[in-house]
């Protein structure tokens, strides 16, 4: 949530900037704005905008700015205070010699805010970051650098943050801080960059330092120098970036969220490759090789995750709990640590997270960790704080999801459940004859992903029936339950329709009373052990009249003379359905809020990376 960029060098910071909120913008979108300190005269210069990246670069076009090569920048997500250009960062002192830009939550402002408005600070702004730049100002005023002030000041601090600040009066450098929120410093030659993350980074340089909690930064032109916040030297690993820019552009696709739910047909292949050793039936997982024997071993195997995470997190369960005989379970991680949570040393606790930066998540991990248990990650982003923090985990490969409705990072996610249910399954009880054909089940998907996708105009006639619904159910049995769940989400999330997942046994025990001629429900309905139950359910349902969209295999003809619509796709074994079914739902979220006119890729209120709790 939010998106930090910085830069100092000898180019000029503004056309670096602009275009490295544009990459961070799913983070946070309701306002943006940049501040920066001219090369000749050193003098600030902020230039803030209510709504998209976009209205900020027009701003900035049309307003005269001398040539800056220093200079920070941000994309807003409102936590404290409405979008406005006042609540926009940068925020800035009285004189405007200094400058902030801020991710995160100081959950002491009100405190900070009461001391120094006693020694006269004045407050503009109803954010909670405002109070950090009148501290650090106030410590400046007596006599301390750029650096010791923001050391001494977030010494006060209570909460999270990723911080980047400029002086007038240091015009030569960008201190940066890290607690909880991300930040990545991208080295260049005689130049550096900051960001969010490294997309921001992506095309400028291929190296950067990932910063820890509870470190600070002093950035200058030609070098770095880290410390901790109570100023112990650290030395800093440089990583490579791997990503290509060709993967965060949006090609001939009219928006992010198409091309990925198109990209599948590839991304699943990632997900897998080079991970499948068909003679032992078995997968190869590098990043919990060291580890396999304690996970085969648990007594619990625990997830948890938001959002579209927790929904893969739920089939995870299915597959785990049916190839490894070990007990499962799933949580929301922002409620697990509100409850007293028996966890122990027994337990393996799997964090799923695109990101690898969701605060909610990223605290059950800290949760765990604190009761033994073997923390593991699943994140797709390459260097993001869970990976970077769990014990063991397993990257899922699905390259950049720039969409802020997670689309391909789902099917991936399920992709490595599979992996990981053989690998501990094969540990187990699991014959190698069921490994191997899960595993050629496995090889099978990208092909049956191509035919999916050509189903594409269909789903788009479908969704021109259903634009002006008010509500939407989607019911599913078995391992198609989290998938109604997820279908139900991409469509709240992009249309703004009202839409609920549910096991569709459950239907009749509240649901049903709200099925009449208006309803539109959806049945995932595959030839599976369940198919007779749910066509019981599918007679319910006619028999009041709603309007049914059947997502059934290809060979089923008998359905049509039930449903409304059917749309008809391959099979597969049970538990990699949900890879399958779950796409023609994406594409049908997708053309009906495409249809009622709405921003897909930047729904509103929502964000990419929830870095707030
Ligand atoms: C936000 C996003 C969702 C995502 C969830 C969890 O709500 O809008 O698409 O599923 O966060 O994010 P994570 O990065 O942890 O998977």
């Amino acid at each position: 949530m939010c998106g930090i960029v910085g830069y100092i060098g000898e180019k000029n910071s503004i056309p670096i900037l602009i275009e490295g909120l544009k990459r961070l913008e799913y983070r946070g979108y309701d306002s943006a704005g940049i501040g920066v300190i001219s090369n000749e005269r050193k003098e600030t210069r902020v230039i803030k905008s209510l709504g998209k990246v976009s209205l900020l670069e027009d701003k900035v076009e049309q307003t005269s700015i001398d040539a800056s090569s220093l200079g920070i920048a941000h994309t807003r997500w409102a936590t404290h205070g409405e979008p406005s250009v006042v609540n926009a960062h940068p925020h800035f002192n009285k004189e405007e010699t200094l400058y902030l830009v801020h991710n995160g939550i100081i959950e002491n402002h009100t405190e900070i805010k009461a001391k120094l408005s006693k020694d006269g600070y004045e407050f503009v702004s109803e954010t909670d970051t405002e109070v950090l730049v009148h501290l650090f100002d106030s410590l400046m005023k007596k006599g301390n650098s750029l650096l010791k002030s923001v050391q001494i000041g977030l010494s006060e601090v209570r909460g999270t943050y990723g911080i980047s600040v400029i002086s007038k009066n240091e015009p030569d450098k960008i201190v940066v801080a890290k607690k909880g929120s991300p930040l990545v410093i991208g080295i260049g030659d005689g130049e550096h960059y900051v960001a969010s993350d490294v997309n921001a980074l992506i095309g400028h340089t291929s190296r950067c330092v990932y910063l820890d909690d509870g470190e600070i930064v002093e950035i200058t032109k030609d070098k770095f120098v880290a410390s901790t916040i109570d100023d112990k030297d650290i030395k800093k690993e440089v990583h490579e970036i791997s990503v290509e820019l060709d993967k965060i552009s949006k090609g001939d696709y009219p928006h992010y969220m198409l091309k990925e739910i198109f990209e599948q047909v590839n991304s699943v292949r990632d997900s897998f490759r080079g991970r499948i050793l068909m003679s032992e039936g078995t997968a190869k997982l590098g990043g919990i090789e060291r580890i396999a024997e304690r996970l085969a071993n648990s007594k619990r195997l625990l997830l948890s995750a938001c959002g579209t995470s927790w929904h893969a997190g739920l089939v995870g369960e299915y597959m785990l709990e049916q190839f490894t005989g070990i007990p499962v379970e799933v949580d929301y991680a922002s409620e697990f640590r509100y409850r007293n949570p028996i966890v122990d040393r027994n337990d393996s606790m799997f964090f799923i997270s695109q990101s690898g930066e969701t605060a909610d998540t990223l605290a059950a991990m800290k949760e765990a960790k604190r009761r033994d248990a073997l923390i593991l990650g699943l994140c797709n982003v390459v260097g993001s704080t869970i990976a970077r923090e769990s014990e063991a985990g397993v990257y899922v490969h699905a390259g950049p999801e720039i969409g802020v409705a997670s689309t391909k990072a789902f099917t991936s996610q399920l992709v490595v459940f599979a992996l990981i249910s053989v690998l501990i399954g094969r540990k187990r009880h699991l014959s190698l004859i069921d490994g191997q054909e899960i595993l050629r089940e496995l090889e099978a998907l990208p092909k049956k992903i191509e035919k999916i996708l050509k189903l594409n105009d269909q789903i788009e006639a479908i969704a021109e029936k259903f634009v002006d619904a008010k509500n939407f159910l989607y019911l599913g049995r078995g391992y198609n339950f989290p998938v109604a769940l997820e279908g139900a989400l991409k469509m709240k999330e992009i249309s703004y329709i009202h839409a609920e997942g549910y096991p569709a046994a459950e239907m009749k025990h509240g649901p049903i009373a709200l099925i009449d001629e208006n309803m539109p429900v959806v049945f995932i309905a595959p030839k599976d052990s369940v198919y007779d139950k749910v066509i019981t359910n599918i007679e319910e349902v006619k028999a009041r009249k709603g309007k049914i969209i059947a997502i059934a295999s290809e060979n089923d003809n008998e359905i049509d003379k039930l449903v409304d619509y059917s749309i008809k796709i391959p099979d597969t074994i049970r538990m990699l359905m949900p890879i399958l079914s779950v796409i023609p739902l994406q594409l049908l979220a997708y053309h009906v809020a495409v249809k009622r006119g709405l921003n897909v890729d930047q729904p509103r209120n929502l964000a990419k990376s929830v870095t707030v709790e």
